[in-house]
């Protein structure tokens, strides 16, 4: 069998997804909206605004489209599968009630309390309990971590040391500092660890696992300054072996599929479960309802099998069955990314690639095309990934490649698995 496919977003998480679905036998014709000036060498790029819901059905009526493979949170958490349930299309992701995972910390704090799910303690806060929100912040000792429970674009959370910063914040955040995503505020226990990100396909019933990836967020090397979108990844994560993969699923993945069965949460997609490790203990840092921009970028090369044998089974019922094959080599991705991101930047510089008989793969994240250029459209550019035989050896293949890109204010981290 062969399916139309449509991709939903313009990222290098798309286009790597696009990249790899691509090259399936299954493919019969790709398409992606909006896209970037990298997936439109792979498929057809569609102008569409991925919120707007009717507009998207017309195009999958139109092209006959059999799956709707939604990239980033925003749709997913503004129903885009419930929309599409009395339609043909299979959609890529959970339902709006399920994505609430992601889109609400309470909601996800509350389903780990109640299927024992470790993660931080925490206590919910609103304009209404402001008092109690101060008096509780005067007892923790350390670090004091705030989050604006609804969806931030990735600046909802602040650590702060101080507390008389940390109550000042917590006010600010209640009076609408981040609009209606901060009407609650969760104030977590800190949890002290490195991070690393889990993957997973779901029919909502079993589970398939995908590479490990760790992301690095922050702008400046050795993790200093603004938290960005992503800046690198690198996967598999060395610290992560056996014995923690085994936690993993039988403390978190398991008890998480289950506890969607308890709420009759339907879910059909990828679960991105962020985790630290405090001690040799996992805990759960965040659930997002999609996969990861940059960890895409060096999970999806690593799947040496067919990426379209997953999707289907996602809908087939045999998800379990569905053997992934991995690359046991090392992945590394370096994000380019413009001037001044991710406070103000520039966009529309022209981006000159010279990647002929590259070892790198370039996926595109903020470029469009005009005119027969290739111009800068985002803060987050273009991801280079490459091989080796551990992530030393694919970061330092990466930066060698970096010098067949060039743009106008070209930055980009080098040192991407330091602290491995
Ligand atoms: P989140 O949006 O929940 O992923 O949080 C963003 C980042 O804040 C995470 O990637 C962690 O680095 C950090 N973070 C969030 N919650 C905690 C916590 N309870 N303890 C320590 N760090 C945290
Ligand atoms: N790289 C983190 C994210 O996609 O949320």
């Amino acid at each position: 069998m062969s399916y139309n496919i449509l991709i939903l977003g313009s990222g290098g998480r798309e286009h790597a997804l696009a990249w790899k679905t691509a090259q399936s036998p299954q493919c019969q014709q790709l398409y992606i909206a909006p896209g970037n000036a990298g997936t439109s060498e792979v498929a057809i790029n569609l102008e569409l605004d991925i919120l707007d819901f009717d507009s998207i059905r017309k195009s999958v009526d139109r092209l006959e489209i059999d799956y709707l493979i939604v990239g980033p949170e925003a749709p997913l958490v503004h129903g885009i599968y419930d929309y599409f349930m009395d339609h043909t299309v299979k959609v890529i992701g959970p339902s709006q009630a399920a994505a609430t995972l992601e889109g609400s910390k309470s909601f996800a704090n509350a389903f780990m309390a109640e299927f024992n799910i470790p993660t931080a303690a925490s206590h919910d806060f609103t304009s209404q309990t402001v008092e109690d929100a101060i008096n509780h912040i005067d007892k923790i000792n350390g670090k004091i971590v705030l989050k604006a429970d609804g969806l931030a674009a990735g600046k909802g959370v602040l650590i702060l040391d101080d507390k008389e910063e940390a109550k000042k914040e917590i006010q600010d955040m209640l009076s609408g500092k981040f609009g209606d995503a901060s009407k609650t505020v969760v104030v977590e226990e800190f949890l002290d660890g490195l991070e690393f990100s889990v993957f997973v396909a779901t029919d909502g019933q079993s589970y398939t696992l995908l590479p490990v990836a760790k992301d690095y967020k922050r702008i400046g090397e050795g993790d200093t300054g603004l938290n960005t979108g992503g800046m690198g990844a690198i996967s598999p994560v060395p610290f992560v072996d056996k014995v923690m993969m085994d936690k993993v699923k039988s403390r978190i993945i398991e008890p998480t599929i289950l506890g969607l069965q308890k709420r009759k949460l339907d879910y059909k997609g990828f679960i991105f479960i962020g985790l630290i490790r405090v001690g040799n203990e996992p805990y759960v840092i965040e659930y997002n309802c999609r996969l990861g921009d940059p960890e895409t970028e060096v999970i999806i090369p690593r799947i040496s099998s067919d990426l379209m044998d997953i999707i289907t089974g996602i809908y087939s019922g045999n998800l379990s069955d569905i053997k992934v094959d991995i690359d046991p080599q090392s992945a590394a991705t370096i994000m380019l990314v413009s001037k001044g991101y991710p406070e103000a930047y520039e966009k529309g510089k022209e981006i000159i690639i010279d990647k002929q008989a590259s070892s790198s793969l370039f996926f595109h994240s903020g470029t469009k095309v005009s005119n027969y250029d290739i111009l800068t459209n985002g803060g987050r550019v273009m991801a280079v990934t490459s091989f080796g035989n551990d992530h030393q050896k694919a970061v330092n293949r990466s930066l060698k490649n970096i010098s067949q890109v060039y743009f106008e204010g070209m930055t980009y981290r080098s040192d991407i698995g330091f602290d491995l």
